[in-house]
């Protein structure tokens, strides 16, 4: 029987393609129930990528949960007793919570996992799958590499506590080097070992580039191990002619308590957000007492969906990515300010000095695009991929966690986030407190982390009226030159934060114009130093 493949639309196609592949590399398909015991996930939360499951009771009393993760119900039913490697396939539905769908969302998967005795060769294996199934959806990929052992054995020469650690894995997975050197600073690491941390993360290539600056860092024999590895499969890769495709880097990460090998991810050019993520876990298969070892990862085809079928050929070639580096810049004083530095690093774009109410000006000799957008929206262009890069107040970043790339801090818009109110207010602890503010997630995490009872008042604007007209006690916001409080008889009580603008990208237009991005990053540096 032939089979006519113009039935099938974009991601069915990508899946029967995927399919065949993992075939022909024997790999097995696993069919699974569509949900499990919740037992399975509740124990190993952080493990999953929400922590939130669908959960509902069976006739027999056992609470059950729509399956959140395909690779817990695969590991639970490895057989571990069996000799050399168990190779499995699967294509199915998770639900999870997602940031973009505001709840919870159906999810379509399609991975490997690869179990037992893993040496070089199933992880070379498994990363060739991986690179394999990214050109099925488009050959403008690219997948990002790296060893959770580097990190992990710079942490160990840097005699971190685990909190610590997580603190800091935050701020690599940001590429965020100020707040990086100055958590270093607070968990009194020295010097050296901080720029070792900063010279593994400026490092960004191709295994050509990246290794001999890698090796440059490493300090103990846990990071050369992790090295050694790391360069042995980069080799091979290379070899097998992935040269052009693979990056290293070292802002790949993952939770180290279940992951403790090569990481990786996927970025198809055009889709904002990575669309496979993988690794080694050994540390999980342990976690739930299974001898063995584990690789694997799971391809995510929602965005890359969406995209062929707003597009319908290649997705590169339809994508509104035609060289330009696109910029978000935020209306106003400070987006002029912001620009002027943009202009001083060679990113000119004489169009918007014209004095007319256009928004979206372009330089077509520099490759530039500039779009003016309200401040509060930056972030927002930025972590959708509709502009590569912008410049946020880091009071945005805190209050909504875009997952971007916060590259520099331009020192530009300083100002602070305070708590203030009325002169004679004293907060006594007797009673809840009444809090006004527009920024609800920076109030509420500074008061919980002080174990203070708050009720929250959401406010759009003109925040310190609030505790005038009895309305609130105090009101958190930001404080410039503090003329606004002095003016309406409030005072600033307590600093929760310093602001000012940073420079973010996009994390996967990141990987296909990093040149572009790194060249005005380290200029506009150099001009934040000179304007010190
Ligand atoms: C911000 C902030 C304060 C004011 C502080 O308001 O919310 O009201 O600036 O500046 P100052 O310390 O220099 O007086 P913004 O102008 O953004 O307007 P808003 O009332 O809409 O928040």
């Amino acid at each position: 029987m032939s089979f006519d493949l113009s039935v099938l639309n974009n991601s069915e196609r990508i899946i029967y393609e995927l399919r065949s592949l993992y075939t022909k590399f024997g790999y097995k398909p696993f069919k699974m129930s569509k949900f499990e015991e919740y037992d399975l996930y509740g124990s190993n939360k952080d493990f999953l990528v929400s922590e939130n499951c669908i959960t509902f009771t069976d006739s027999d009393g056992r609470l059950l949960a729509l399956k959140p993760d395909v690779t817990f119900s695969i590991i639970k039913n490895l057989d571990d007793s069996v000799s050399g490697v168990q190779k499995v396939y699967y294509n199915e539905n998770v639900y999870r919570v997602t940031k973009k769908a505001g709840g919870f969302s159906e999810i379509m998967q399609t991975g490997v996992e690869c179990m037992g005795d893993i040496t070089d060769d199933e992880i070379c294996e498994v990363i060739n799958l991986a690179a394999r199934s990214l050109y099925a959806i488009s050959e403008n990929y690219v997948l990002d590499i790296s060893h959770m052992g580097i990190l992990s054995g710079l942490f160990t020469a840097m005699d971190l506590t685990e909190g610590n650690k997580t603190e800091l894995i935050s701020a690599v997975a940001e590429k965020n080097t100020g707040v990086i050197t100055n958590l270093c600073a607070s968990f009194g690491v020295g010097e050296a070992l901080t720029n070792k941390l900063l010279d593994i993360l400026g490092a960004y290539g191709t295994p050509t580039e990246v290794l001999p600056k890698l090796s440059a860092a490493v300090v103990n024999a846990e990071m050369q191990n992790a090295y050694n590895e790391l360069c042995n499969v980069a080799q091979k890769l290379v070899n097998a002619g992935y040269e052009k495709n693979i990056n290293i880097d070292c802002s790949v990460v993952n939770d180290m308590s279940y992951y403790n090998g090569i990481v990786f991810k996927g970025f198809i050019q055009g889709v904002p957000v990575s669309v496979l993520s993988g690794g080694r876990y050994d540390k999980l298969m342990e976690r739930v007492n299974k001898k063995a070892g584990a690789i694997g990862f799971a391809v995510y085809l929602d965005e890359v969906d969406r995209i062929l079928e707003n597009q319908q050929e290649d997705v590169a070639a339809n994508s509104n990515d035609d060289g330009y580096l696109n910029v978000a810049l935020p209306k106003g004083r400070l987006g002029e300010k912001v620009y002027e530095m943009f202009e001083k690093s060679g990113f000119e774009c004489p169009q918007i000095h014209e004095k007319n109410r256009r928004l979206i000006f372009e330089n077509p000799e520099k490759k530039v695009r500039y779009f003016w957008v309200k401040p509060s929206d930056v972030a927002i262009y930025v972590e959708r991929g509709a502009a590569d890069i912008g410049v946020a107040g880091k009071d945005i970043l805190l209050e909504y966690s875009p997952d971007v790339y916060e590259l520099l801090d331009l020192n530009i818009g300083k100002c602070r986030m305070c708590v203030a109110g009325k002169k004679e207010f004293t907060d006594n602890g007797t009673s809840t407190l009444r809090v006004a503010t527009k920024f609800t997630n920076i109030a509420k995490s500074y008061y919980a982390d002080k174990c203070r009872d708050i009720d929250i008042i959401k406010l759009n604007g003109s925040i310190e009226i609030a505790p005038i007209l009895g309305l609130s006690d105090v009101i958190v916001d930001i404080v410039e030159t503090g003329a606004t409080l002095l003016e309406n008889g409030l005072e600033p009580k307590e600093t929760i934060v310093n602001i000012s603008a940073r420079l973010i990208s996009n994390k996967a237009g990141y990987k296909f114009k990093s040149a572009m991005i790194d060249k005005l990053r380290d200029s506009l540096a150099l001009i934040v130093e000179e304007n010190k």
